[in-house]
């Protein structure tokens, strides 16, 4: 059903983010009539633009976005766009002064409303310091008014805990909108559906059938254009307290009591609190340097990520990063779980591989246990989605020869459509106001405990850096950290 009428107000509204995402999202919602007729979008921002100018913009990108990605069609329906961009209008101010609240106030007037946050980290406690102070936070007469928030929250486990107390000064926590895009991927929502819609996984999803877990989020990309962000941020920062912790909550957490925001949210944070916090001999910092896609007369050259632009000439800061965590609970004890992500690798691949214990014995003669093909359950999450399991099959032939097959789940081809861009869930979902996909105070706090002694090394420069060739696959201490228990990564290529 169509989300409630409100107004939806974008900070920062004419950056990149809005343009790319949030507006095809609206867009894909309004298209599946779950958008109210009655939806206003107030564009705020400091750059000097006219309603048209940014309507103008929003429409240059859509137009591609329909006929490449994230939705069916592959021609904009006009009706839609029509009625969505009637009620766009920008308002010019700074997010600092009085003045742009007050005339962002007789926009909304008496409207339900959702504050969008998509501006740097640095103007989060003002703006919502704002919103108190001016009443445009204040929910009275049924009007609700959300905060959504975008990463990153924080840059370590004191600054996120001071930035949730400062919020809770202009908000109830039942308004505040956290968002991690990963919990918008379709795939990412799947795990929960694999693990407690169905009978035959969760008996086997324990330690004592479960050998060890392997999260792996691999990028080809490097760092782009935004180096002056990066670089104060790395890898740890950028992705592990926040879409590779929700990654290993969902596979980790116990079930939950209902799908309530709250009772999902309590299991997360229960599991998060039994991470113990990395050890530095458990982790591996790197950073690439120059290398090459493919090799020979095809091969693209790449740079290393200090001769990138922004960045300085010796620049510590971390590409990639690998770490071993320990999960102490019942289910769990004795398990580790493996966690990867870095930039500029061979492949993109983001997935969380379940790797089973190997059977007991040698039935079959020719092949001794260790060379059985190990079963892996592999939940891909992106670029393609879907499910493989890797176990043993007889060879066909005379004799008993074994090797490895996987069955495969494919979602593309399965539901003959692809997930979306993400945001459509996340943005839907604060309309109606369900939390379920979104960060509470205390599982993003959970995040960074876990991560803080690595932030501490880096900051007293006691944590080693090892570098990498780029367009391969990470640096070789990495390959260390699980060949000392006898491991391996599953390869990036295969
Ligand atoms: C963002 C990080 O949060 O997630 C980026 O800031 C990273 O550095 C991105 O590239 C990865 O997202 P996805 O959806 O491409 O896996």
């Amino acid at each position: 059903a169509a989300a409630p009428p409100g107004a939806f107000v974008i900070f920062g509204g004419g950056g990149d983010l809005t343009k790319r995402l949030l507006m095809p999202a609206i867009y894909n919602l309004a298209c599946n009539g779950l958008i109210n007729e009655d939806f206003r979008i107030i564009v705020v921002d400091w750059a000097e633009m006219t309603d048209e100018g940014l309507i103008q913009q929003f429409r240059d990108f859509i137009g591609d976005f329909v006929s490449k990605r994230g939705t069916n069609a592959t021609e904009l329906r006009q009706d839609v766009w029509d009625r969505l961009t009637a009620n766009i209008s920008y308002l010019r101010g700074s997010f600092e002064e009085d003045s742009t609240y007050e005339a962002l106030k007789e926009k909304v007037e008496a409207r339900n409303a959702v504050f969008y946050l998509a501006v740097a980290a640095k103007f989060f406690g003002t703006i919502v310091d704002h919103l108190g102070t001016s009443g445009l936070a204040k929910e009275e007469d049924g009007v609700y008014r959300r905060v959504i928030i975008e990463k990153p929250f924080g840059s370590d486990l004191e600054s996120a805990r001071a930035l949730n107390a400062r919020l809770l000064h202009s908000l109830d926590e039942s308004q505040i909108y956290r968002i991690d895009h990963y919990l918008g991927k379709e795939t990412v929502q799947n795990i929960m559906a694999l693990r407690f819609s169905n009978g035959i996984f969760e008996p086997l999803w324990n330690r004592q059938n479960i050998d060890h877990v392997q999260i792996t989020a691999a990028e080809t990309v490097g760092v782009e254009k935004r180096g002056r962000f990066y670089e104060g941020t790395g890898a740890i920062r950028d992705m592990v307290p926040n879409h590779l912790m929700q990654l290993l909550t969902m596979t980790a957490m116990e079930a939950p009591a209902s799908f309530d925001a709250d009772a999902v949210r309590d299991e997360k944070a229960k599991v998060l609190s039994v991470i113990q916090p990395v050890k530095l001999s458990n982790m591996v910092r790197g950073q690439y340097v120059s290398g090459s896609f493919g090799v020979g007369e095809e091969a693209e050259a790449l740079r290393g990520y200090r001769e990138e632009k922004d960045i300085a000439l010796g620049s510590q800061t971390e590409t990639y990063v690998a770490m071993k965590l320990a999960v102490d609970n019942w289910r769990w004890a004795g398990v580790p779980f493996y966690l990867r992500t870095g930039k500029r690798l061979r492949t993109r691949r983001t997935e969380i591989a379940i790797h089973f214990k190997q059977a007991p014995f040698a039935l079959f003669r020719d092949t001794p246990v260790e060379k059985l093909t190990p079963n892996i359950l592999v939940l891909h999450i992106q670029p393609t989605e879907g499910v493989t399991l890797q176990f043993s099959a007889k060879v066909p032939g005379p004799s008993v020869k074994l090797g490895g097959v996987r069955m495969k789940f494919d979602y593309a081809e399965w539901f003959n459509d692809g997930p979306t861009t993400g945001y459509e869930t996340l943005i839907y979902d604060c309309l109606i106001g369900d939390q379920t996909l979104f960060q509470r105070a205390d599982t993003i706090e959970g995040g960074w405990r876990v991560v803080q002694p690595a932030l501490d090394a880096e900051a007293s420069d006691t944590a080693p850096l090892c570098f990498y060739p780029a367009g391969l696959d990470g640096p070789r201490e990495a390959d260390e950290l699980l060949a000392r228990s006898g491991r391996r990564w599953l390869a990036l290529e295969r």
